[in-house]
């Protein structure tokens, strides 16, 4: 019986690790890509969802994170720090905790989702919430590791965008070619560098350089690469505008940022695939929301809607071409910040129907 590793072991031949790494897992990686039958209706294509709530903290985080603490390790760290508007939070909270490290947190106050901050609380992180948003969060934790002795586990940090690229690669393994576009939400703009990065290497016969690999030339896995279309949340929407936002704004918690670390490398991943990055609003990003919920069975927190939400709006520009293989990530499950499903469309509270302790009643109420 085989039952997955995690992203390090998985694929350590692609990996800057040795064979006598000390590995940090929780089993990371190996998410489903699911079939999406309403997206593909809509747009007379097949669209798929990376669903990365799958993960063991509940979001892509993990694939980075496993990569950033075994770095840790490895350093003799002591203590890891990380910016986060919450997923990053949760899994450096989890991940330093299985490592036996400290792990310090610094969160915009008021602005992350309970469910996120809950994790990081129970993995006994030192939590501090910074009266300011995740820029100035994340330029007090870059302070901090370079002036005290704590390792940066943000994905300013090489090694975590190494282990966020294995994203890329279950999705050639599982489609067995790239798909023609891979769309996914652009917060701090890690993940979309990471993603390219991943598709690069696993689209051309490629050689791992770090120490420790075996020096084999490694087989193209995909034929080509795909098209990258990034979108940011309208009011927090830098690279789309072309210069920082002093004061972020969205729903969508998980990507209010203003100055992406990894601004000028989503650009990048942008142009070298003939992508694009663009906007939607938090209306279109809570109408995708309730259209996976609702239509394709998958659960996600808002901010991972944001992908399927520029498709749905690309769709209606007349700009997605029919007949294409799509694969949208969805970063982050339901469960981080469920109250968005707790209110209807026009905002008001769902309210559950109440009834009497009867049958007839019960019966009567669900029209049978
Ligand atoms: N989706 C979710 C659910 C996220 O948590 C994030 C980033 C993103 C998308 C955007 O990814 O930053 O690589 O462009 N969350 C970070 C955090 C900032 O602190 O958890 P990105």
């Amino acid at each position: 019986a085989h039952q997955w590793r995690g992203v390090i072991r998985e694929y350590a031949d692609r990996l800057p690790v040795e064979e006598t790494t000390e590995v940090i897992t929780l089993g990371e990686g190996g998410t489903p890509l699911v079939y999406a039958p309403a997206l593909s209706q809509l747009v007379s294509g097949t669209v798929y969802l990376k669903v990365e709530g799958m993960n063991p903290t509940g979001s892509f985080k993990d694939r980075g994170m496993t990569m950033a603490i075994t770095a840790a390790v490895a350093e003799g760290a002591k203590a890891v720090v990380c910016a986060s508007t919450g997923n990053t939070s949760a899994s450096a909270a989890a991940y330093a905790t299985q490592a036996g490290l400290t792990c310090a947190v610094l969160v915009p106050a008021g602005k992350i989702a309970m469910g996120k901050l809950s994790q990081a609380v129970a993995h006994g992180a030192e939590l501090i919430q910074v009266d300011g948003n995740f820029d100035g969060c994340l330029d007090i934790a870059r302070k901090l590791s370079e002036n005290y002795p704590v390792f940066l586990v943000n994905s300013v940090n090489p090694a975590r965008i190494e282990g966020q690229k294995t994203g890329a690669f279950e999705v050639v393994d599982a489609l067995g070619d790239a798909p023609d576009y891979h769309l996914l939400p652009v917060g701090n703009a890690g993940n979309i560098t990471a993603y390219w990065k991943g598709y690069k290497e696993y689209s051309q016969p490629w050689t791992n350089p770090y120490a420790g690999a075996s020096g084999e030339e490694l087989p193209a896995m995909a034929s080509h690469t795909p098209i990258m279309w990034g979108f940011q949340a309208a009011g927090a929407a830098p690279i789309v505008m072309g210069h920082p936002v002093t004061e972020p704004e969205t729903v969508a918690t998980a990507i209010r940022i203003g100055n992406p670390a990894s601004w000028e490398k989503a650009e990048a991943a942008r142009d070298e695939s003939a992508g694009v990055i663009e906007a939607v609003t938090d209306e279109e990003i809570l109408d995708a929301h309730r259209w996976l919920s609702s239509r394709e069975g998958v659960f996600v927190e808002p901010a991972s809607a944001a992908g399927v939400a520029g498709l749905i709006k690309k769709h209606s520009a007349g700009e997605v071409p029919a007949d294409k293989t799509i694969v949208i990530t969805v970063t982050g499950h339901g469960l981080k910040d469920p109250d968005w499903a707790l209110k209807n469309a026009d905002g008001s509270d769902v309210t559950p129907t109440m009834v009497p302790q009867d049958v007839e009643t019960v019966a009567r109420q669900l029209g049978l």
